[in-house]
Order: structure tokens, then C-alpha cells, then sequence
């Protein structure tokens, strides 16, 4: 076996690998080529849009926008989420029970039209034939899918493209390095009397849906009811992770919330002003600037030994 037919993970000290579906193993090829298609805008129907378009590194892999529209400006339904350690999250998406795994989520903003987002429903075929004509991503193909003869089509994109996720791991936060300043510190306390029972675990998510408010048929978004056609499911959404919040503004499934602050009172609970800043204060510290620097998770510089 060579080094690209091979993974190691980095991981800190007690966190175990993610998850990795038995048909995709991990290798060093895939996650290139993940990568170089999380970059490239040929991904979308007209050539300007790529994944990282929406998902930018310095945001944590969300963006800046309440809705990033796609390729048609149709405006966008849902804000953008950042990808730290979506490798551990199922399902995906706000509220999609159906999206388990990140090979699957990938059609979503490849063909999805609802909203449109790289707009190439119907045209499956024409992917393969894109990436097909480049030499260079002939022989990563190759590399990354020895076992189908390099074959360029939209399912070994998505593995590709989930190989890649799976590396977007966030772990360097001053939370994790367990340097919390003192009011951060007692927004600690307050975050686990208060919110730990949704924002759970190391990725402050319990990955359940919930509705923080009354059930409101009139919304233009009905969130799970939209999947289920459930009445009790209207207005649930997953909740989301917390991990590097401060930079993934602005914030609520459509984005509406221009404030933490703001984020944090529509959730119905009351906390007084001093409570509020060290909340905050607490949500600041699961920033991570190794994370959004990181070299191996930005566009590459070149591929088959030339700049791009
Ligand atoms: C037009 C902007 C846009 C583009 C382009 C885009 N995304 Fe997204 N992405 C979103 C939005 C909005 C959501 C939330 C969707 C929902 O919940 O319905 C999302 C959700 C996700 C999620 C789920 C994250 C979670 O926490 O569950 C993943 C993974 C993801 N996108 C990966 C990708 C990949 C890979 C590409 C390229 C093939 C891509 N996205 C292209 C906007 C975009
Ligand atoms: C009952 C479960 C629950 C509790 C308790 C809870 N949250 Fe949430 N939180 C959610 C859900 C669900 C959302 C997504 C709501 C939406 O987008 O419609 C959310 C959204 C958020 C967001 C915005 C996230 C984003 O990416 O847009 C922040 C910030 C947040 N919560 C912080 C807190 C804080 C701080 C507390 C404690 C004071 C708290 N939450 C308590 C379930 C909960």
C-alpha cells in the first residue's frame, strides 16, 4: 500500500476517529481530491460556485450572509452552518432525518432545488464528463478510486467531497485547552445549568430536533414537518453546534439573528444582562484560529505539480 492508499488521523489527546462509512475508507488521495472539489466552482452549472463559496474557512466553513443564494439568486431558505466537526454529526442539515451521512448530503447543494443552490439537477451525467476532460483530475481519480478504474462520476465526487469533511476537524479552542478567563468561566457554569441538556457533549449538540417557540403553520419554514408531514414536528430544527459560534454569524436556521445576544433570547429562557455577557463570553472561548488557518483545509495551491 502506498502513502495516498493510506490515513492517519491527527487527533488530540481522548478523542477517538470519527465515524467512517465501510465503503469509503479514509485515504490520503481521497481527501485530496475532496479537497480540490470543495474548491472548484465546475462543481455548479454555470461555473461560480463552488462549496467553498458558502462554507469559507475564516467563518468556521459557514459564511457572513443571513441566506447565501445560489447560482440562480434565488434567495437561499436557511443559513449557511459551519462544517467543525461535522465528520461525528448525523443527520445533517437543519432538519433532514433522511441526510445520515456526508456522501448523501453532498446532492443536496449539487442538485437541490429547494432553494437551488449549484443548480445541477438533471445533470448528473455532465459532471463526469467536466472533470472528465482535465488530465489532472483524471490521475487523481485514479489515485483516490483505484477499485472502479478512476471512474469520474457523482458518487465517487461525494465520497470525495466527504473524505475531505471529514479532516474539518475543530479541537484547538481555548475551551478545549481548558483556558477559560474568568467570566468565560462563569458563563461555563451557566451554560451547563441552562443549555448543556441541548447543546450537549464536545460538540455542545444533542443532534435532535426541537421547537424553541409555539408552532406557527404560517412560517414559510416548517423545519421537520417539511420531511415528516408530522403537525408536532412544525418548527423543529437541529440543534446546532456551538463549536466556533462567534465567527459563523449571523445566526437561527435563517439567519435572522444578527446578535449572540439576540441568538440566545429567542430561545425563551430569561437571563438578565451580566448573565448574558458571560454566556458569551463562554461562547467565545469555543473559537478556534487554528482551525480557520489551518493550510490543509484552505483552497489548494496546486495540484499534479502545477499552481492552480
Ligand atoms: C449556496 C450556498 C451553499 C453551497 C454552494 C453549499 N452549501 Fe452546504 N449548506 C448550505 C446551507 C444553507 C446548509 C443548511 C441546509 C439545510 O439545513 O437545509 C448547508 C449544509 C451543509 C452541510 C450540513 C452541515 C451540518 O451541520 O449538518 C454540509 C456537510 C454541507 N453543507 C456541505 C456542502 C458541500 C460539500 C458543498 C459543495 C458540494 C456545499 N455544502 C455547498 C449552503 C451551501
Ligand atoms: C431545548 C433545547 C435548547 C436549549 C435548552 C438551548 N438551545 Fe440553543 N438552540 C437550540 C436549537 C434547536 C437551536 C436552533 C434554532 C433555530 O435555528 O431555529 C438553537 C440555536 C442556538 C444558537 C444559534 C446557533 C446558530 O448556529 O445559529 C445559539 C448561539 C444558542 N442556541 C445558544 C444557546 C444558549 C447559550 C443556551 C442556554 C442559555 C441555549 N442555546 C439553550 C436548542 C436549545
Amino acid at each position: 500500500m502506498g502513502e495516498a492508499s493510506t490515513w492517519r488521523w491527527t487527533l488530540p489527546a481522548g478523542v477517538s476517529a470519527p465515524p467512517v462509512p465501510a465503503d469509503n475508507p479514509m485515504t490520503a488521495a481521497k481527501v485530496e481530491l475532496g479537497r480540490r472539489l470543495f474548491y472548484d466552482a465546475d462543481l455548479s452549472v454555470d461555473g461560480t460556485m463552488s462549496c467553498a463559496t458558502c462554507h469559507v474557512q475564516k467563518h468556521a466553513f459557514a459564511d457572513s450572509t443571513r441566506t447565501r443564494p445560489g447560482v440562480t439568486d434565488e434567495p437561499g431558505r436557511r443559513n449557511v452552518p459551519g462544517l467543525a466537526n461535522v465528520a461525528w454529526f448525523t443527520p445533517l442539515n437543519f432538519a433532514d432525518p433522511a441526510a445520515t451521512t456526508l456522501e448523501m448530503q453532498a446532492a443536496t447543494p449539487v442538485f437541490g432545488t429547494h432553494p437551488v443552490e449549484m443548480g445541477m439537477a438533471g445533470r448528473e451525467a455532465e459532471i463526469g464528463r467536466r472533470f472528465g476532460r482535465d488530465s489532472c483530475y483524471q490521475t487523481m481519480f485514479a489515485r483516490a478510486f483505484p477499485e472502479d478504474g478512476g471512474r469520474i462520476d457523482f458518487s465517487n465526487v461525494a465520497r470525495a467531497l466527504a473524505s475531505f469533511e471529514r479532516t474539518l476537524i475543530s479541537h484547538g479552542s481555548a475551551w478545549d485547552r481548558q483556558r477559560l478567563g474568568p467570566e468565560a468561566q462563569a458563563g461555563s457554569a451557566l451554560f451547563a445549568r441552562d443549555c448543556a441538556s441541548c447543546h450537549s457533549g464536545s460538540n455542545f449538540t444533542d443532534l435532535t430536533m426541537h421547537r424553541l417557540g409555539p408552532a406557527d403553520p404560517a412560517l414559510a419554514d416548517q423545519g421537520l414537518f417539511e420531511k415528516t408531514g408530522i403537525d408536532a414536528d412544525r418548527g423543529k430544527f437541529r440543534t446546532p453546534s456551538l463549536r466556533n459560534i462567534a465567527l459563523t454569524g449571523p445566526w437561527w436556521h435563517d439567519g435572522s439573528a444578527w446578535t449572540l445576544d439576540e441568538a440566545i433570547a429567542r430561545h425563551g429562557l430569561t437571563h438578565g444582562a451580566a448573565d448574558v455577557a458571560q454566556l458569551i463570553a463562554f461562547l467565545g472561548a469555543l473559537s478556534d484560529t487554528e482551525f480557520t488557518q489551518r493550510k490543509s483545509l484552505a483552497m489548494p495551491e496546486d495540484a499534479c505539480g502545477k499552481r492552480l
